[in-house]
């Protein structure tokens, strides 16, 4: 278990009309931004595409997450390229949603941007064997990917350890969907250091301190120096 929790603060749910003021809100309780593409097939839920990444990336004072839950992710790749996301910004996609992984790793890295894979609840860890080599991140969904909001999937708790013992200790293991104070220290306790909240962020009527909680509750040592 790593001591260190990242935090990423789920545009999903913040109110969309103001993203600036929302992410200058959190900006200093939280280590990434976190963008849901979504294109209505991969799953029943349709959010932005890469010209609202590149806005985001302009005006963003952290590093972004930029997950993908779209069909053919590889053929997107040029756009995300072409939208700045650079060197402490991920680009993760589905297993489910790409049958050639490899090579849309490798084209994500050889752009100098931090590559990731996700599992959706229904993929077992041996789904991404093979792929140690060609990831910086793996994100384990623990709701069905598509909406904020949901409840956390506790089933999911031996499957974030698995992947943590599977790939190697510079590989970031991440956590996506219901992660709230309660939720976060079993998610830390069972391996992920990078936390994703959607609406225990954003849903809150102080995001700012939301955020902090949840990083204080999955390791209070954290705030140790
Ligand atoms: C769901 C998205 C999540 C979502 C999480 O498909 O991938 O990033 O924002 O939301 P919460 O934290 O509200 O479960
Ligand atoms: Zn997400």
């Amino acid at each position: 278990m790593s001591d260190k929790v990242l935090i990423a603060a789920s545009l999903l749910s913040a109110d969309m009309a103001r993203f600036e003021r929302s992410m200058s809100e959190v900006a200093s309780e939280v280590d990434y931004f976190h963008c849901d593409v979504m294109d209505g097939h991969f799953v029943p839920n349709l959010t932005f595409g890469a010209p609202v990444v590149k806005a985001i990336k302009r005006i963003s004072t952290l590093p972004l997450d930029v997950h993908l839950m779209i069909e053919k992710p590889a053929s997107w790749i040029d756009d995300y390229i072409g939208a700045g996301l650079s060197s402490k910004d991920y680009l993760t996609f589905h297993i489910e949603a790409e049958p050639n992984p490899v090579n849309a790793l490798k084209k994500i890295q050889d752009a100098g941007i931090q590559a990731g894979i996700v599992v959706k609840p229904g993929t077992a860890a041996t789904a991404i064997k093979g792929l140690e080599k060609f990831v910086n991140q793996v994100l384990v969904m623990t709701v069905e990917p598509g909406f904020g909001g949901q409840k956390f999937k506790e089933e999911m708790l031996p499957k974030i350890t698995e992947i943590r013992k599977m790939f190697p200790d510079n590989v970031l293991v991440a956590v996506d969907g219901g992660i709230d104070e309660t939720t976060a220290p079993l998610v830390y306790e069972a391996g992920a250091s990078l936390l994703i909240a959607g609406n225990a962020i954003f849903g809150k009527p102080d995001p700012r301190n939301a955020a902090r909680n949840i990083r204080f509750s999955a390791n209070p040592n954290h705030f140790v120096c």
